[in-house]
């Protein structure tokens, strides 16, 4: 009996002494990363820092069992020491994974936020953390550990195809907007991304192009923003872009990586690359890029191979296999959080809808046409009055649970529709959809084709309706640049529909009013003359039209400003010589080598224009007038500012409410650059307010 009681004593002995190695030899923690770090093979440690392909982003597509279907990417796991995969989800106005799953009853759509366009335009950086927040926790809830967010490259020019997923032409307000976003996301204990590091300005072969800008430049605009919000938010990774900085990819650029990002800047997170193909892993590691996204077996073998030949020091890949348990010990799969699936989506609504009302942006009201009188009878014009384009399409789209379209938004303010016109173009929009595709699926779709008018259908609407509401939408996203023809100028069905309708209604005393629904700046000079008030209300998410309503009836009023310049012509812009869309140019898409560096030449863009981006070309002397400039924006109020001295880095700035409506006022330090700026809140009529406003140098 004794022997028994001694054997199973000596039994339970020795499985505790396993379970208790086997515990310890789990990554316990950050204070662990050292010993974990001696006891990886070589392959493991290669495998760390590779991801394990698109079978995570593709799941929807081929059903493969991964965490989170439809997230973009992962990390690679290491059970036997406890280290987790860490998974990586898209995107900036919302997280993208798919709303459904085989064989699973509950769904995963995600709240469509707006636009990063016109997060900045609110230039409201508390409410701008409050979306984060949001985002953060939708992540969070459906298992995702770092949001592959924000985009911020700098607008240098209109024509990008992702500026709608950007913040601004001027780095302080999309630093100061980045940094907000970063904080709201990381409040929720997940991480963030912010891209594309650096100079990726345009969508044109993007994996390629050579973005050729002065260091000068590169520091005081393309890199400026990023410097502000690692600065400000230490966000837990950064993305490196696709395109090459003057010769050097961006991924396997060490001056840019580590000397500036975490020399200069004091970065302590993990740098990834885009969801790149193999390129020279080697380099990038060596370069302090320690995630090679979204990964294949080949670059884990080529590490292998060069560490065993000497190629690669193995403590150069150590530097960045130790990025990578630094990033994971922070992530809720590490923590052993369990998503509980079910963020509350009515509440990020709210968020949503009120992000919405406070980026749009009242570029025009003449005669005080806006707010609409109470129970007017609308006239919508346009396809987008009856389909909203909520947001851009590629890995910026998101999954939403459904959208507001601004005639649903608007008869729910208690507005009456021209109801005939509106079957005309419901039944036109049945017909005239963009189709389905497993593309259009994951990455969102195209703007339905604008409906031709005939002058009898405007003319029969004119009967009925008090005003005429006509919707210009513009839909862009990555891979692709925007054009200058059909796009940011207006298509012939638009500018017809634009003259018919303003000539029809204006003869019988009628007002008409213009909601542009774009991404980015669109021609106005030509027409703008025609409505009489312009209301901006971008990609507003899945809220916009309960957004757009509240702004057209009076129950908001209107406080975004412009965060980037909408031009007269667009060939008023010194970068418009010197970008690929359209123009020849100094950009070159040619192939073969470059003579004078030696490197392969897909192709290059030369910034030859400097700091001429944006309102820092339009102040010069004898520079062109924009049509809107950037920092423009009306209200339904008047405000005046007192501003007082500047003070160890601050100025105050009292801002009074001279009007009769309540609003929220948006005060810019300019000197003659952007320094500062700062937001009230919502003053009523005759109330003051005091703005503390931090200069930046
Ligand atoms: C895309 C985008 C990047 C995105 C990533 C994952 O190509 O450039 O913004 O986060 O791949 O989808």
């Amino acid at each position: 009996m004794m022997k028994k009681k001694l054997i199973s004593a000596f039994t339970c002995l020795l499985v505790t002494f396993a379970g208790k190695a086997q515990q310890q030899e789990k990554l316990s923690g950050p204070e662990d990363i050292d010993r974990i770090l001696s006891l990886l093979t070589l392959e493991e440690k290669a495998s760390l820092v590779v991801g394990p392909g698109y079978k995570s982003m593709l799941a929807g597509i081929t059903g493969s069992q991964v965490p989170v279907p439809g997230a973009a990417g992962m990390t690679r796991a290491v059970p036997r020491l406890g280290i987790p995969a860490i998974v990586l989800s898209d995107g900036p106005a919302g997280v993208r994974i798919e709303p459904r799953r085989k064989g699973v009853s509950q769904t995963f759509y995600c709240t469509g936020f707006p636009i990063g366009s016109l997060l900045s335009a609110s230039w409201n950086v508390d409410l701008v953390q409050r979306v984060g927040a949001a985002i953060g926790n939708e992540a969070l809830e459906y298992g995702v550990d770092v949001m592959l967010a924000p985009g911020m490259n700098l607008m240098r020019n209109p024509l990008c195809g992702r500026n709608f997923e950007y913040f601004s032409e001027d780095p302080l307000l999309s630093g100061r907007v980045a940094a907000a976003y970063v904080k709201g996301v990381q409040s929720q204990g997940v991480g963030t991304s912010v891209k594309h590091f650096a100079a990726n300005n345009q969508e044109t072969n993007r994996f390629w192009n050579d973005s050729r800008v002065s260091e000068d430049v590169l520091r005081r605009l393309y890199l400026r923003n990023f410097e502000i919000a690692v600065k400000e938010a230490q966000p837990w990774t950064v993305m490196a872009s696709y395109n090459r900085l003057n010769g050097v990819h961006t991924q396997q650029d060490r001056w840019l990586l580590t000397d500036v990002l975490r020399g200069e800047w004091g970065f302590e997170g993990l740098v990834m690359t885009d969801w790149t193909p193999r390129r020279d892993t080697g380099a990038q590691i060596e370069a302090g890029c320690d995630l090679m996204e979204p990964g294949a077996g080949s670059q884990i073998r080529e590490i292998v191979r060069k560490v065993r030949r000497g190629e690669l020091a193995e403590q150069a890949l150590d530097v960045c296999v130790r990025r990578v348990l630094e990033l994971a010990v922070k992530t809720p799969a590490f923590k052993g959080y369990r998503p509980s699936g079910a963020p509350d989506l009515e509440a990020h609504a709210r968020i949503a809808r009120e992000a919405a009302e406070e980026g749009m942006v009242l570029l025009k009201n003449r005669e005080s046409a806006l707010p609409l009188r109470e129970g007017a009878v609308l006239a919508l014009f346009g396809v987008g009055s009856y389909h909203l384009i909520p947001g851009g399409t590629g890995s910026g789209h998101v999954h939403r649970p459904y959208v507001v379209n601004p005639d649903e938004g608007l008869e729910k303010e208690g507005f009456t529709l021209d109801e005939s016109l509106a079957a005309i173009y419901r039944k036109y929009l049945k017909k005239n959809m963009p189709r389905k595709t497993i593309t259009s699926g994951m990455l969102g779709s195209p703007a339905a084709p604008e409906m031709p008018l005939s002058r009898a259908t405007v003319e029969s609407a004119a009967e009925n309706a008090d005003v005429a509401i006509l919707t210009l939408s513009r839909q862009a996203g990555e891979g692709g640049d925007r054009k200058l023809k059909d796009d940011f100028l207006l298509t012939v069905p638009e500018t017809r529909m634009l003259v018919d309708v303003s000539e029809v209604f204006h003869a019988r005393g009628k007002r008409v009013i213009v909601l542009l629904n774009v991404g980015g700046a669109v021609e106005t000079a030509s027409w703008k003359h025609l409505p009489v008030a312009i209301l901006l209300a971008w990609q507003p998410g899945q809220e916009g039209g309960n957004a757009l309503a509240r702004v057209l009836s009076g129950k908001v009023n209107p406080s975004g400003v412009l965060p980037l310049s909408f031009p007269s012509d667009y060939m008023d812009l010194p970068s418009s010589a010197h970008f690929p869309y359209d123009y020849a140019g100094a950009s070159s898409m040619g192939g073969g080598r470059d003579k004078d560096r030696d490197v392969p030449n897909f192709g290059y863009t030369e910034y030859a224009e400097g700091m001429d981006v944006g309102y820092r070309y339009y102040q010069k002397a004898g520079a062109p007038a924009p049509s809107y400039p950037f920092g423009h924006g009306l209200s339904y109020t008047s405000f005046e500012e007192e501003r007082g001295a500047e003070t160890n880095g601050t100025v105050q700035v009292t801002v009074r409410n001279t009007g009769k409506v309540a609003g929220k006022h948006v005060v810019l330090v300019m000197d003659p650059d952007l320094r500062g700026f700062g937001k009230t809140r919502l003053l009523q009529p005759g109330e003051e307010e005091m703005l503390v406003i931090r200069l930046d140098f």
